[in-house]
Order: structure tokens, then sequence, then C-alpha cells
């Protein structure tokens, strides 16, 4: 792999994205990593990343100056271009000038390796306080800044480069080519990491980790279970069985497409579980939005395990080995953010509806643990599941549940049902998917509104529309959607969905707004 060391800024994972974009393999490891563990990883390529720190600053993290021995091709960025500055006996000055936000850098002209093919003016993205003020012994200086006289460098002879702004940032205009230029000119590594050979890889290992055993998948109707099962069908077949709770907090057609879509283009055997009543009465009378959370993981729990029970019984029953694996849609962030990985705080600690207990005994099947949410979409449509799931945008686990704000019964539940479909269907038709990360649409089941409609009065629900921009879901915009979509999907709901009587729009970024309203 290429290893790309984490200095603890959230710049690792974007690094490590685009490496990968770049049909490369690439993994984060924390900024601790001895030289003697990097050898043992053998890598072909090693990616410093920024950081949040000065080199300067008490405990900052330094790096082991003998990976710049190992005679692996390294490329230093940001914090991680002066680390290795001052690692290889360059200087690092405190100057007081910040850079922050698109910079104009320019190029000394010459051939280099690392900014081959570029214009000598460039705009880039900076963020940093410390400068390299002189770049080590035998290194070429490649280019500067009106604040940074070394802001990049490089020795072919040894195969080290650095730049001091964010190749990784899109903003940095001509970034993805310094990447590879780094990866495929200086490191020679060849662009031949792609959905194939990760499916490949998996399948083998899944067969080798589960043998004759049977596997269950909880499938939730979103990216991660789909695929994730998906390639353990493709490894094990009909030894997986899938298991679907229906809680009767889904969105319209959602079963539709995992008991006919879904299952027509893998060929999974499904077992649905009809919840909904059960979900429901548990439900009753309960407003608080943890509360809610709380009883539908309890419950979805309990309908899971009492569903794998059953298929424990069912194998038992029929002479077949046991039922020992269990299949999880983990990915690679989850596993860095969980310290899988790095020096990053931990950001995120999102109590996953479909997150199980730890008594269930049964052995984890991981096959996305290495792949980022893009990566997992590639490999799903590179095993034919259908785009309806594929490109799903996110939805959480507690579904609907979480939003209506006020008590959840069925009538609303089918109320906010179909303004949400009134809602995904117009932003689709308007083209808009790939610009909205998520769209929530919310029920205010506790407010009523006057309105007129015919030749009366009403006393109807408001619905809210909370469409938002984001890359990771940790912060947020709410999106600018053209006036006309909004109006159509206004006038729709309003006409259409009876009980709904105005529409709102939610103008508020994350934060101080979370994306749900509960
Ligand atoms: P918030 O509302 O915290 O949401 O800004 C961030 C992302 O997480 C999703 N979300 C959840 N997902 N269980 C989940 O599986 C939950 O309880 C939950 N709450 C929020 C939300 O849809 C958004 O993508």
């Amino acid at each position: 792999p290429v290893l790309v060391v984490d200095f603890g800024a959230q710049y690792a994972q974007l690094i490590a994205r685009r490496v990968r974009e770049a049909n490369v393999y690439s993994e984060i490891v924390p900024h601790t990593i001895t030289a003697a563990e990097i050898a043992a990883k053998n890598p072909v390529g090693i990616v410093l990343s920024g950081g949040p720190s000065s080199v300067y600053e008490e405990g900052a993290p330094s790096i082991d100056p003998a990976i710049f021995e190992l005679e692996v091709p390294v490329l230093g960025i940001c914090y991680g271009f002066q680390a290795m500055a001052k690692a290889l006996g360059g200087e690092v000055a405190h100057t007081g000038q910040r850079e922050y936000g698109a910079t104009d850098v320019t190029l000394v002209p010459g051939e280099s390796t690392l900014l081959s093919g570029q214009p000598l003016e460039q705009t880039t993205w900076m963020s940093h306080g410390d400068s390299v003020s002189k770049a080590p012994e035998g290194f070429d200086v490649l280019a500067s800044s009106a604040s940074t006289p070394v802001a990049a460098f490089s020795s072919d002879a040894r195969r080290l480069y650095g730049v001091q702004w964010h190749p990784e940032v899109k903003h940095s205009s001509y970034g993805q080519a310094v990447l590879e230029n780094f990866l495929h000119r200086a490191a020679g590594i060849p662009a031949d990491w792609n959905s194939g050979n990760v499916i490949a890889e998996q399948v083998e290992r899944i067969r080798a980790q589960v043998g004759d055993s049977r596997v269950i998948c909880g499938l939730s109707g979103g990216v991660d279970s789909a695929v994730a099962a998906a390639i353990v069908h493709k490894a094990v077949g009909d030894q997986l069985v899938c298991v679907f709770v229906d809680h009767g907090l889904l969105r319209a057609d959602e079963r539709r497409q995992v008991e006919e879509d879904y299952v027509a283009s893998t060929g999974v055997r499904l077992v649905t579980i009809d919840a909904e009543q059960q979900f429901l009465d548990a439900l009753a009378g309960v407003s608080d939005p943890e509360q809610k959370r709380k009883i539908i993981g309890r419950e979805f729990i309990r309908t899971f395990e009492a569903a794998a029970e059953a298929l424990v019984l069912e194998a038992a029953a029929e002479g077949d080995s046991a039922v020992k694996f269990l299949v999880q849609g983990t990915l690679y962030p989850d596993v860095v953010e969980s310290g899988g990985g790095t020096g990053t705080a931990n950001i995120k600690s999102h109590h996953n509806v479909g997150g199980l207990p730890e008594d269930l005994q049964f052995e984890l099947v991981e096959p996305l643990r290495t792949l980022f949410k893009d990566e997992v979409r590639a490999i799903g449509r590179e095993l034919g599941l259908p785009e309806v799931i594929v490109g799903r945008q996110p939805f959480p686990g507690p579904g609907l549940g979480i939003r209506i704000v006020g008590e959840v019964t069925h009538d609303r539940l089918e109320l906010l049902r179909a303004a949400d479909a009134i809602a995904r269907a117009e932003l689709t038709a308007a083209g808009l998917d790939d610009e909205i990360w998520q769209c929530p649409v919310v029920l205010l089941a506790d407010v009523r509104s006057v309105g007129v409609q015919g030749d009366g009065r009403t006393y109807g629900h408001p619905i809210v529309l909370r469409p938002v921009s984001s890359e990771d879901a940790m912060t947020a915009d709410w999106t600018r959607l053209p006036y006309d979509v909004l109006a159509k999907i206004s006038n729709r709901i309003t006409n259409e969905v009876a009980g709904v009587n105005r529409v709102v729009l939610d103008v508020t970024s994350k934060p101080p707004g979370t994306i749900e309203w509960e």
C-alpha cells in the first residue's frame, strides 16, 4: 500500500481517498508509527499529512527520521512537509505570516518530477503559520509564494518530495496532478487498483474465513449492508441468509426495492420480518427523540435476534453446520475514527440502529472495512445492484421515527411517507440528487396552522424540507435549491397530502442545527 501518515488533522482521510482515486491502494497510519513498523508493511510510497500544530509547539507530533532512510518515496504535505524539512536538516521559521485559503504560488521554471506539466502560476489551498525557510541540503526548491520562499521541494535522487499546500483539497487547481506525479512518476506505482480487484480479493478472503458455515446479514435498505451482503453472496452463495426488518418506519417503496429489485439482481436468500405493529406499540405515547431512538434500537435487536435464532434452529434441523458469522457493513472511516488509525479526535459516535449487542454469538465478516463510501458505491455498481439502492442518500437507522416531531403513529407515518416521496421524486426529476447530501422531510405533528383551501378553512400540519450539502455529515450547509423546484414540491405536497397545509424550508447550517430535526 501507500501509507498516509496521519498527523492528527482531518486531511488524512481525504488524502487516502485521493490516492485511491489515482487507482493506488492506500491506508492510514498514526504518526507514532516507527520506521520499522512502516517497513514491515512493505509500502510502495508514504504520504505525510497535514496537521493542526506548529513543529515548534510542545508535544508537536514528529516523525521517526529513519523513515527517510527506508528508500521508500515520501511526499510531505503542509505540516508533513515542515516535519520533513526539520527532520532532514532544513529550517522551519515562525514567520508570523499566516497563509490561509486560496494562495497563489509561483513554480521555479524547469523540469521537475513532482510538478511536471503544470503552469508556473497557480492557485493552491494553504493553511499554515510556520514556513520552511531553507530546504534541506541537496534538495531543489520547486515553488514559492508571497510569504513562503520554499513552498515545495524535492530530491529526485532520494525520491523525497514536499509541498506546503494541500494538493488533496479541490481548491488546489493542480492538486490531483501533484499526487499523481508523486505516485506514478516519482514512485513508479502503477494505476491498477480498482473495484474489480477489490471484489476478487474480498471474495477470496470471505471464502477462507467462512468455510462451509452459514452466514447471516441484516439488510437495512441502505448502500453499505446491501453491498456487503452482495459480496458475501458472491463468495459463499446460499450459505448467506439476509434478514430485513420492516419496522414500519421506512420510506415509500423501500421494502419493494429490497424484496424485488435487490433480490432479483443478487439472488440472495431474503427473510422479511413484518414488525410495524410491534414497533408502533412500543413507540405509543413517546415524543422524546432519544427515547424513540432507544426504543427503536431495542426493538430492532429483539427482532433481529429472534430471526437469527430461527435460522440457527433451521440450520441445525437440516443437519447443516452452524450459523457462525454475521455480516456488517463497517466502512473505513468508522475503522479510522474508532481509533483504528490515528490521533484524530473521535468526533462521531452514532449509535446505529442495526448496531447489535456484543453478546450475540457471531464472528463478524466485514468486507467493506478498507473502503470509503464512494468506493462502496462503485463496487455495488460493478456487482450490478440497482441504482435506487447504490445511489441512495444516507437515511438514519431509526427512519421516519425521528422525522415526526411528536408521537409516531401509523397515520402520521403514511402522511410523511407521501410528502417525502413527492419531495424525493421532484428533486430527482430536477437532477439535484448529486448536489444534495440528503434531504430529510419532517412532519411537525404537534404544530398546526391555519390555512385556506378550496372554499374552506384548514387547520393542518407543516412539512419541513431540510435539503443539505455536505462532505461527511459532520458539517453541512443548507442547499440553495431553485425556487421553481421548491414551488413545485410545495404545491404538490399541499395539494396531494391531506392534513398538510404548509411547507417550510429549513435554512440552517450545521452547526448550529443538526441535519435531522431529532
Ligand atoms: P445529524 O442529525 O446528527 O445527522 O446532523 C448526521 C447524519 O447521521 C444520520 N443520523 C443517524 N443515523 N442513526 C443513524 O443510523 C441515528 O440515530 C441517526 N441520527 C442521525 C443523519 O441522517 C445524517 O446523515
